[in-house]
């Protein structure tokens, strides 16, 4: 028996409705193998800026640093994005989120599921058998360094910029990842031009000599890019910096049919997040086609980092059997689609019967 506390940001948009069927699947697990789970809500995004004007509130922050893991829904509004002078964003709560627990890198697998095969828009013999995982670096890089707009509103500029530490950290969790996986790590930069990406080189060929029976090869982001969708049977774990992983694994979503079915787990030395990659899908909100399933694989990631092995793995199969079952929402199926709640109440059932 486990007893775990976990801070439930749902933010905007789909953010609640796919985190209710989440929360809805770990209390099914919880009862099962006979854990107690207990979730303590907080405000994050949009709805925090409209609640307090923060975006990421102190006592939000508080909570997430209070329990043992957070279990995050999604960020984003169109009232910020269609606005550029708007200086307070839902956004700022999720990165000044990542840069304060210091979640220094995200993972994000991506499978091509059995049962889904037909349904990307890449050809069955590309995609089959694909199971790879990005590992992005998160609190540091483009995203991170100084911004600046010139007074006439003429000029902008954002600072990229690494540290040997930076790197090293997640090159090596990176290396043990691929030790468990397929023996591959893939390297993406852009070292032919930018001096950041030559230090990544540098430093992460010196890692990989820890890791001698690991394949380690580097790719031109422009090229990984291309790769991706052209032989993506060819990687194992990919490691790249925080801008190059942020385009890279929504591009590789197409390979698994839908982004509605991507997880990410952001972790760091003391704290760990575990996310949908899809965010708010604002368009949709309440109408009930939102895909809980990445809601729901990132908690099966969570209990996965909690050691519960065999709890996720439930999770899981329960997933895949939704998937082979075709009880699944729009995104996947436009024709027959599933509202949210019917899936989670599926996978929820798939549980109950293990
Ligand atoms: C993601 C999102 C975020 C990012 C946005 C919402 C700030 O796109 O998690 O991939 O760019 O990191
Ligand atoms: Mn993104």
């Amino acid at each position: 028996m486990k007893n775990l506390s976990i801070a439930v940001l749902k933010g905007d948009g789909i953010g609640p409705e796919v985190t209710n069927e989440a929360i809805k699947v770990l209390q099914t697990v919880a009862q099962k193998f006979g854990h107690q789970f207990i979730f303590e809500e907080a405000l994050v995004g949009a709805a925090a800026i409209f609640d307090s004007g923060d975006p990421l509130p102190e006592k939000t922050l508080d909570i997430c640093k209070a329990n043992d893991v957070i279990l995050f829904g999604a960020i984003g509004h169109p009232d910020f994005d269609n606005n550029p002078n708007a200086t307070i964003r839902p956004e700022q709560g999720l990165l000044q989120l990542r840069k304060e627990l210091n979640l220094f890198l995200n993972i994000r697998p991506v499978k091509a599921y059995d049962a889904l095969l037909d349904k990307s828009p890449l050809k069955e013999a590309i995609i089959n058998g694909v199971d790879l995982k990005i590992y992005r670096e998160l609190t540091g890089g483009i995203y991170f360094g100084e911004k600046k707009l010139s007074e006439d509103g003429k000029l902008a500029s954002d600072l990229c910029s690494y540290q040997v530490f930076e790197i090293e950290r997640v090159a090596h969790l990176a290396f043990k990842a691929a030790s468990k996986c397929k023996q591959k790590l893939t390297l993406v930069d852009k070292a032919n031009v930018l001096e950041t990406s030559r230090l990544w080189r540098r430093i992460t060929s010196d890692v990989a000599t820890h890791y001698p029976t690991i394949q380690f090869e580097t790719l031109f982001v422009d090229n990984a890019a291309m790769q991706l969708i052209l032989n993506p049977q060819q990687f194992d774990v990919i490691l790249t910096s925080n801008l190059f992983g942020d385009i890279l694994s929504d591009e590789a979503s197409v390979i698994g049919g839908s982004l509605g079915l991507l997880p990410s787990a952001s972790i760091g030395d003391e704290y760990a997040m575990f996310e949908p990659v899809h965010g708010s899908y604002y368009s949709a909100t309440g109408k009930g086609i939102a895909n809980p399933m990445a809601a729901i694989l990132s908690a099966a990631m969570m209990l996965e980092h909690v050691n519960l092995l065999d709890e996720a793995k439930a999770i899981q199969s329960a997933v895949n059997m939704a998937l082979n079952q075709q009880i699944v929402t729009e995104d996947i199926d436009p024709q027959y689609g599933k509202p949210t709640n019917i899936v989670g109440d599926f996978i929820v059932n798939v549980i109950n019967k293990l």
